[in-house]
């Protein structure tokens, strides 16, 4: 079997890898934590994996932050949370849990402080600073989000409630350790589908504002309704909504899947000045038996910048740090498509593809990942007619624990006509990001040797203006 495993994305050698946490930038230098469970790739009690980077483009592994040490409210994990700067002092707010006779998890909010370093880390005596959800119904109670708010902090909690659906829990204190409950800052019902369905307990709210715009995200949870092979099946999507925080409820102006693709879940922010960084956690896509082949599972995005323009439209791009990655492109010129494709005179197991087209009345297919003889390929396609580009991957491998799958999404290109694709390729993951506003995360796993090829292709009357290809290492 091939290497299959990013270069250039944060993975762990072995394990498992899920949601990033506690992701800061204190004194200068850049700081992932992440859920790692060391024993198998598989979930199980997670402790915290730290990484720093000073460039946020290459990480250096840290000695881990916190492990679960079987005693006290974190004694089963230490699930997700975030870090803040409390006056000076790093301070990690974590979901920690403990097995419940039923199965279950008792989920609390917990804290442990370090020097600026953040590499030593010391459990908060005053743990658990909430002892549990107030509502005993709760599905789940978890996942704390924390950001400075006047003279105190504001707690935002994923949770959710049957028959009612997901919820974010608000809670508001003078300082970290005396949280009082406001009420719920957003409420959804389960049986609501449109424009999209949430489910119904939510994961991972994440809440910044950016150009007047309140932007919230938080990943969508059900295990009444689970997703075909993968793993775990009642994680969905992420969801991004854009609107206003008033009087401590949410009203939202827009709802939609954060991310299109199959394979993102759990995006967590890192506020940066005014800019919203966002990494994603993205699972495999593969059967039982090929995460216990593959004998890893799980990788960080790349690090994706979003925000809203000042007339409140979403927006996601790489960040621009990862320009640093880039080396000599080739650059292919105006093309009839309708001619024959076009393939990059560069190729690669790690590239960036830039391409511009107009579809005009047909379809632009660009391949990625592709061999020469059509055996492989993840095709990123764009149809004028029913306005839909999509991400294809049922191609992408041909080992038989790939699951594989095609998502689409609904993309208008406007006056101008004009397609542009940008598309970050690593091994195993493909990040699309298309005109700035849809968005897929998706893993593939080419098993062949000459599965490197970009190659444009088009239907109809489709034309070619710039096909760009760095390779990136
Ligand atoms: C999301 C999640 C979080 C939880 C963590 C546990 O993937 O379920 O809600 O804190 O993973 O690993």
């Amino acid at each position: 079997m091939r290497d299959l495993r990013p270069r250039l994305h944060i993975t762990p050698c072995s394990g498992w890898l899920n949601d990033p946490n506690g992701l800061c930038r204190i004194d200068g230098t850049w700081h992932v934590f992440h859920q790692f469970n060391p024993v198998g790739p598989t979930w199980g009690p997670p402790r915290w994996a730290h990484l720093t980077s000073q460039d946020l483009v290459h990480w250096t592994e840290q000695p881990t932050a916190l492990a679960p040490e079987g005693v006290g409210p974190d004694a089963g994990g230490i699930w997700s949370g975030c870090v803040v700067d409390d006056h000076g002092t790093p301070t990690a707010v974590y979901t920690g849990v403990e097995a419940t006779a039923d199965g279950g998890w008792t989920q609390t909010v917990c804290l442990a402080t370090s020097d600026r370093s953040l590499l030593t880390w010391t459990r908060d005596p005053a743990n658990p600073v909430i002892a549990g959800p107030l509502d005993p119904a709760a599905i789940g109670f978890r996942d704390p989000w924390v950001f400075p708010d006047g003279d105190g902090w504001t707690m935002l909690i994923g949770t959710g409630v049957d028959p009612d659906g997901g919820k974010v829990a608000l809670f508001h204190g003078p300082d970290l350790r005396s949280w009082t409950f406001q009420g719920y800052l957003l409420e959804r019902a389960a049986t609501e589908t449109e424009p999209t369905w949430t489910g119904r307990m939510w994961e991972c709210p994440q809440l910044a504002r950016s150009n007047g715009t309140d932007i919230l995200v938080w990943s969508v949870w059900d295990d009444q309704r689970q997703v075909g092979q993968r793993v775990p099946a009642e994680l969905h999507y992420p969801v991004v909504a854009t609107g206003r925080v008033v009087d401590g409820a949410y009203r939202v102006d827009t709802l939609q899947r954060l991310d299109h693709g199959a394979d993102c879940y759990a995006p967590a922010f890192l506020v940066d000045g005014d800019r919203i960084i966002v990494w994603g956690w993205s699972w495999e896509s593969l059967t039982e038996a090929g995460r216990t082949e593959q004998g890893w599972a799980g990788a960080l995005t790349f690090p994706r910048v979003l925000w809203a323009t000042p007339d409140g439209e979403l927006r996601q791009a790489p960040a621009a740090e990862l320009r640093a990655l880039r080396g000599v492109p080739a650059t292919h010129g105006p093309t009839d498509l309708g001619a024959g494709g076009v393939r990059s005179a560069c190729d690669g197991q790690a590239v960036e593809v830039f391409l511009r087209a107009r579809p005009r009345d047909g379809r632009v297919h660009l391949d990625v990942l592709a061999d020469p003889d059509g055996r492989e390929r993840t095709r990123i396609s764009y149809d004028a007619a029913t306005h839909e580009l999509a991400v294809d991957c049922s191609r992408a491998s041909r080992w038989s624990e790939a699951i594989g799958g095609r998502q689409a999404g609904r993309l208008d290109l406007g006056a101008s006509g004009a397609l542009e694709l940008t598309v970050l390729v690593d091994v195993s993951i493909v990040e699309v990001f298309a005109g700035q506003r849809l968005v897929f995360t998706d893993r593939v796993y080419p098993t062949l040797e000459a599965s490197t090829g970009i190659v444009v292709s088009g239907e109809g009357a489709a034309l070619l203006d710039e096909l760009t290809v760095w390779p990136l290492d």
